[in-house]
């Protein structure tokens, strides 16, 4: 009888420790399969070649999972759009044209809540999975510059044309990242 019994359990050790063995997952994380969920992300959003190059050239990122992808996308948001109201900073202050400068002006009051407020709060919320919220915030913040953008439309003139135009697709792509992550 005991030694029965005993013929069991290490039966049952040996097939426990057989699927032990088996079923252990793999972990093959080699550079290629991130570079696979960078392409899969990025041919969902409507500027691959853009969110391609800003994934990857972002050494620090971790390029596995969707949502440090969007931080990394609201972050370069940040960047340009910092960089791009220091801009129209400057060109207020060179300026010596009055309808030149009310336009300038009104992009100032664009891109300031942009900058402080709109993104900030964009990459909170995604950093805490509240992705509805970040959601909106993109909608908000694609609202502030193409109220910019409109400003000069039907003027000979469009200083900041370019960069309404990289603004705006960078919001594109980091809204249709947000969006993956709300719907996955
Ligand atoms: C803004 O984005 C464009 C396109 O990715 C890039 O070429 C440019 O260097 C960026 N500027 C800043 C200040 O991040």
């Amino acid at each position: 009888m005991r030694r029965s019994s005993l013929y069991v359990s290490s039966c049952l050790l040996y097939v426990f420790l057989l699927s032990c063995i088996l079923f252990t997952p793999t972990h093959s994380s080699d550079g290629d399969e991130d570079g696979d969920l960078v392409d899969q992300i990025c041919r969902k959003t409507p500027f691959y070649d853009l969110c391609s190059s800003i994934l990857h050239s972002n050494p620090s990122a971790p390029k596995s999972d969707p949502k440090g992808m969007a931080l990394i996308m609201v972050n370069d948001i940040l960047a340009n759009a910092t960089d791009t109201l220091s801009y129209i900073e400057e060109l207020i202050k060179e300026t010596s044209d009055e309808k030149l400068e009310q336009q300038l002006a009104f992009c100032a009051e664009s891109y300031i809540p942009v900058v402080k407020y709109i993104i900030p709060q964009a990459a909170d919320a995604i950093s805490q999975g509240r992705f509805g919220f970040a959601s909106y915030c993109m909608l908000d913040a694609q609202k502030e510059v193409n109220a910019c953008d409109k400003k000069f439309s039907g003027s000979d003139q469009a200083p900041l044309g370019d960069r309404n135009d990289i603004m705006q697709k960078l919001v594109d792509v980091a809204a249709a990242i947000v969006k993956l992550l709300l719907n996955g």
